[in-house]
């Protein structure tokens, strides 16, 4: 047995895709070396911000795991962290977030107006990368992906305030954020010039975990720290955005109950129903645990995709993201 084969799954991981990560951190370095000041200047803040490079690691893994050898995957891998990170700037406008990953977001340091245009130029920088591929389904992947997760987002403005169904919720879910993910293992698939069957087996893999990814993410945003998660806490409800949780017991909870949430969402505010009242509502009424449940649900779920693919350290990686999805503190 090598040593990879006993190490833990996360070593694996670790192990697996360290000098691709690298090589993409680098990548991503030389893209944001523009000409004008101010652009190099954000776009270095933002990439020096760090993040958990999530995505990336599943295009890197699912090309590898298809054996692909080629230099496209680090390349990629920088195009689609680009784009989450273009996302992340107009987000950070949209919610009026004033810290991303432990520090001032861009938009407090800069304000929205150049933060607005460095999103812009930062997607324009993606898609002239991923263009070098001379690869239309490549294009083609990341401009419905784009237009989805601006979708996703324009339809959570419209839905702000109100007491969602799950199943629009699944929905916007899907577009804002589990698109991504399953077009990052779709690219890594591309690369290794998978079957169509792979291809859809292992997008699957990447939207289901993708869902998982932002239920987790709305359930922290609700019970974690600030100090913890690097970004605004208990932000959602004050932005009006009912996520899983809160969706549970606006259909579970007693008459008051569903009334006191419904007043945080209409004020967009704390200041009638406090912020431990609606963690007691959610308690009371098995909210987190049902919404983490779900989370664990789509985890498990994203792992069944993975049948088809031959054993190697890599597809034990794959194996083991969906517990860090749900594990996750931040
Ligand atoms: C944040 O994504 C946006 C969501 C989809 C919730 P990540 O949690 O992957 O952010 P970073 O890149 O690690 O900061
Ligand atoms: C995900 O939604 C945002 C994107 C996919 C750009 P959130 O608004 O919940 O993300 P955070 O919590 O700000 O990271
Ligand atoms: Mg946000
Ligand atoms: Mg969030």
């Amino acid at each position: 047995m090598s040593t990879i084969a006993i190490a833990t799954a996360k070593e694996v991981f670790d192990l697996m895709i360290r000098e691709d990560l690298l090589a993409i951190e680098q990548e991503f370095a030389r893209a944001c070396g523009a000409e004008v000041e101010p652009i190099r200047q954000m776009a270095a803040y933002l990439r020096e911000g760090g993040g958990k490079r999530i995505r990336p690691s599943l295009l890197l893994l699912a090309a590898h795991a298809l054996d692909y050898k080629g230099s496209s995957a680090v390349h990629l891998g920088a195009v689609v962290e680009m784009i989450h990170t273009a996302t992340l700037v107009h987000d950070d406008i949209i919610d009026e977030a004033d810290t991303r990953r432990g520090r001032p977001s861009a938009n407090k340091t800069w304000g929205n107006a150049r933060c607005v245009l460095t999103g812009d130029w930062l997607y324009m920088q993606a898609f002239r990368m991923a263009l070098e591929e001379r690869n239309f389904r490549i294009l083609d992947l990341l401009i419905r992906l784009t237009q989805q997760m601006v979708e996703g987002e324009l339809v959570q403005m419209e839905l702000l305030g109100r007491a969602i169904g799950e199943q629009e919720y699944y929905d916007l879910i899907y577009r804002k954020t589990a698109c991504l993910f399953q077009i990052s293992m779709q690219l890594g698939c591309v690369l290794a010039g998978a079957t169509p069957e792979m291809e859809a087996q292992l997008g699957e893999y990447g939207r289901n975990l993708g869902l998982a990814f932002q239920i987790v993410d709305d359930v922290l945003d609700l019970t974690a720290e600030e100090e913890v998660l690097g970004k605004p806490a208990a932000s959602d409800l004050r932005e009006g955005k009912a996520t899983l949780a809160v969706v549970h017991a606006l259909q579970h909870g007693s008459q008051e109950e569903r009334a006191a949430i419904q007043m945080v969402l209409d004020d967009r505010s704390f200041a009638r129903v406090g912020h431990a009242r609606v963690l007691e509502i959610l308690r009371h009424n098995g909210s987190l645990d049902y919404a983490m449940r779900t989370a664990y649900t789509y985890a498990e779920t994203a792992r069944t995709f993975l049948a088809a693919l031959p054993q190697s350290d890599y597809k034990r990686a794959l194996l083991w993201a969906p517990d860090f999805v749900v594990a996750r503190e931040k």
